[in-house]
This record gives structure tokens, C-alpha cells and sequence, in this order.
């Protein structure tokens, strides 16, 4: 499958985009506030193979997709809706860009695309979204596509020998 946005395409990920994607997963500075990383290039194997798998599965849960640029075909980044519970009709997103491309909007364009394909192609009901609260450049990106602050998580996660809270942000289908 493929979503197209104004100025970028999420596809699949094939096996060449490797390099790519460890250019971003492998930078510390970008893996700052989230629960992975930063990856070894074995952990990038890892994270591509399964995604792939994952691609493949029928029913489909996971919609893990490279962001190419469209002007330039560049891979800038990788996002991912989770089904979280087929009963309840709820998913969970995250997203990722290489630190040249932040600043850009293009997180936002990204994750709008990807409530849209929820909401519309998945039939779902409800959307949710973690990030850090130091975060800010992330919770922004949420709250500009909409979706609400629905609580602040104390201590909850475990990374890098202390606990960590999360701030939960959720969109409801139209
Ligand atoms: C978080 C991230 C996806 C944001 O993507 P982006 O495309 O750069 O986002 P935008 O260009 O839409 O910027 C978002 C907003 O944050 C602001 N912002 C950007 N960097 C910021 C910073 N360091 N501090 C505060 N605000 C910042 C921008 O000004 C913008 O606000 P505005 O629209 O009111 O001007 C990107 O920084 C990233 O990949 N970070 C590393 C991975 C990550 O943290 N992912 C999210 C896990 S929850």
C-alpha cells in the first residue's frame, strides 16, 4: 500500500532502504525521547525484517511505512499505525524523521495521512499517540493534526535506568 500527502509518499520499506533508515535510527539526537534506540545496525535488520512480516500478515496490524520526499525521492523518515484492538476499533501511530528534515511540517503531513488511512480505509474509532512531555516539537505536531490531550502517564515506561511519564493524545474518527 502507499499514501500520497502534497509533498511525500509512505510506502512500503524494501531491503535497499537500510542505509536510509539507520541514517535516522542510528542517531542518538533523534532516538532522544523515544522507547527504541538508538539502533545498531543489527536492530535496524531486525526492525526491517519484522516490518516487512508484519506487512504481510493477514489481517494486517501493522502499517509500518517508509516517508520518501517526493521531489527529491528521498527516505526522510519512517511511521507506523499499530491496530491495537480489532474489538474496540483503536490504533496506536508514532513517527520518526532524519534531523535534516525536521521543521518542515512534514511530521505532521505524515501522521495526518495516517489518521486519514485509520479512520477511513481501517474503519477505526479511536486513535491514540504517546510522547515524552519534554517532547514539545512532537506533542505540537499531535496537537496540529488534531488530536486531544487526553491525560499525562506517570512513570510509564522503563528506558535507560529510570522511569519515564507519557503524555496521551487520542483522535476520535469524524
Ligand atoms: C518530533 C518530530 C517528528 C517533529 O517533526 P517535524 O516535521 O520536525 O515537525 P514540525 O516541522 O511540524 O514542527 C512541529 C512544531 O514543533 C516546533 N518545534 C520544532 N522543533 C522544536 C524544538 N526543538 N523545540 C520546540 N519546538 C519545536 C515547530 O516550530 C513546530 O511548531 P509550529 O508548527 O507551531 O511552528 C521530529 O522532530 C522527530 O523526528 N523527532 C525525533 C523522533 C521523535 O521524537 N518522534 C516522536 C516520538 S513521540
Amino acid at each position: 500500500m502507499e499514501l500520497r500527502t502534497p509533498r511525500l509518499l509512505l510506502r512500503e520499506f524494501r531491503t535497499g532502504d537500510h542505509a536510509a533508515v539507520h541514517a535516522f535510527a542510528g542517531d542518538a539526537e533523534v532516538t532522544r525521547y523515544t522507547d527504541w534506540g538508538p539502533n545498531s545496525t543489527v536492530d535496524t535488520t531486525a526492525f526491517m525484517t519484522e516490518v516487512v512480516q508484519d506487512a504481510a500478515a493477514l489481517p494486517r496490524h501493522r502499517f509500518g511505512l517508509a516517508v520518501a520526499e517526493l521531489e527529491h525521492g528521498t527516505l526522510i523518515g519512517s511511521v507506523e499505525l499499530q491496530v491495537t484492538s480489532t474489538s474496540h476499533r483503536r490504533a496506536e501511530i508514532g513517527y520518526v524523521l532524519h534531523r535534516q528534515w525536521w521543521g518542515r511540517g512534514y511530521a505532521g503531513e505524515a501522521a495526518a495521512a495516517l489518521l486519514d488511512f485509520g479512520f477511513e480505509e481501517l474503519g477505526l474509532h479511536k486513535i491514540t499517540a504517546t510522547c515524552d512531555p519534554r517532547n514539545t516539537a512532537s506533542a505540537r505536531v499531535l496537537a496540529k493534526i488534531g488530536m486531544r490531550r487526553e491525560g499525562h502517564l506517570r512513570d510509564h515506561l522503563y528506558l535507560r535506568g529510570r522511569w519515564h511519564d507519557r503524555l496521551l493524545y487520542a483522535a476520535l474518527s469524524r
